[in-house]
């Protein structure tokens, strides 16, 4: 019998790690005190009010599931245009940005190509320019997580094909100054800023994009509009570049249900957006209550999650703790992330619920 396959699995990938998602519910049965129901889940960003009330509705009512959908995103696009302030020919549309990312790494990035990554964050861009054979060049944030502008350009090399910034960056939550990013972007090399929690910074450098043609910025519906679940996010890009990740991306790639769940999100945008200003302010108020902690230090956030240093103890101990009463959180344990862990935003009573348990250690 000849040896299996996996022998022609492509080198780099042969012991390639994977990325680590975050703890789903249905795996914790047995291993916390609390029902699974009652978990108070604070580990991945997600949005506790959920969806508009009118995607359910009319995703209930829909009867056309058998079909494909646009392949082209026409409709979509507009959508997505009117809401960006944006053109429709600059958009791409995908399930979750993070297929996004996926896209333009594989658009630009081949083998030992470099990627200029400012870590710690999103680690989605390590991920995406390792499975590609491409390098990922790490230059680290400052102690306060602030991206490293003279670190970044002095890495640049010929190789470079990428350099990403995420802002508000996760899961450090700052963002980051927008004369910073232009000092990037004057480079001329490819910058992905990625948006993804734009909704609750209420900045964005999207209008640079008429200015710069190697500027591309990312956004996504899964946190200020609920859908994480559904899967829905875009990237705006220069005109010319547009073309090309529609000829590259998987045919059908956002479904008829988050193509819906689109027009009805931002037909109820007030909605949405009172949503979003309540977990504004709760997110003061978790800051507040957090600082009250005598072994633990919060980062100031502009995101929906609370990142925080842990003083005292383990975080991972913290973590599993929190977990047997029904809290998840993400805790990070490594030379950039050191003993700390990430809080998600929820609501007025998820904020009592995580604070008495944390008080209770
Ligand atoms: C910075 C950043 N970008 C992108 C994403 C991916 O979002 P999506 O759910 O749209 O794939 C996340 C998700 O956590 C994120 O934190």
């Amino acid at each position: 019998m000849a040896d299996g396959i996996e022998k022609l699995i492509r080198p780099h990938l042969a012991g390639f790690s994977g990325y680590s998602a975050s703890t789903s519910p249905d795996t914790l049965e047995g291993k916390v005190d609390v029902p699974l129901d009652s978990l108070v889940k604070m580990n991945a960003n997600e949005n506790p009010y959920g969806c508009s009330p009118r995607v359910l509705k009319a995703l209930a009512a829909c009867r056309t599931f058998n079909i494909y959908p646009d392949d082209g995103q026409q409709e979509l696009r507009k959508l997505l245009a009117d809401y960006a302030g944006m053109p429709a020919e600059c958009i791409v549309a995908g399930h979750g940005s993070n297929t996004i990312i996926d896209s333009i790494v594989r658009l630009f990035v081949g083998p030992d190509d470099e990627v200029i990554n400012s870590v710690p964050t999103f680690d989605i861009y390590r991920f995406c320019t390792e499975i590609c054979g491409g390098k990922v060049v790490n230059v680290n944030r400052d102690d306060s997580f602030g991206a490293n502008v003279k670190g970044i350009k002095s890495a640049i090399s010929p190789r470079t094909k990428l350099i990403f910034l995420a802002t508000p960056n996760n899961p450090t939550g700052n963002v980051m100054p927008p004369k910073n990013i232009v000092e990037i972007i004057k480079t001329g090399l490819p910058v992905v800023v990625d948006e993804a929690y734009y909704e609750f910074s209420g900045e964005t450098v999207m209008p640079l994009i008429a200015k710069y043609r190697n500027l591309m910025v990312l956004r996504s519906f899964s946190k200020w509009a609920g859908l994480a679940g559904l899967r829905i996010g875009y990237g705006v890009f220069p005109p010319r570049v547009a073309p090309y990740l529609m000829a590259i991306k998987i045919p059908h790639n956002v479904s008829v249900a988050a193509e819906i769940a689109v027009h009805e999100s931002l037909a109820d945008i007030d909605y949405l957006q009172s949503r979003v200003d309540a977990l504004i302010k709760e997110r003061s108020r978790l800051f507040r209550e957090l600082q009250q902690i005598s072994w633990l230090k919060p980062y100031p956030s502009q995101a929906n999650f609370i990142y925080c240093a842990v003083l005292k103890g383990s975080a991972a101990e913290l973590h599993l703790n929190l977990q047997k009463k029904g809290v998840l959180v993400r805790y990070f344990d490594n030379p950039l992330l050191k003993n700390s862990i990430r809080i998600s935003v929820g609501k007025p009573e998820h904020t009592d619920v995580v604070m008495k348990a944390l008080r209770e250690l």
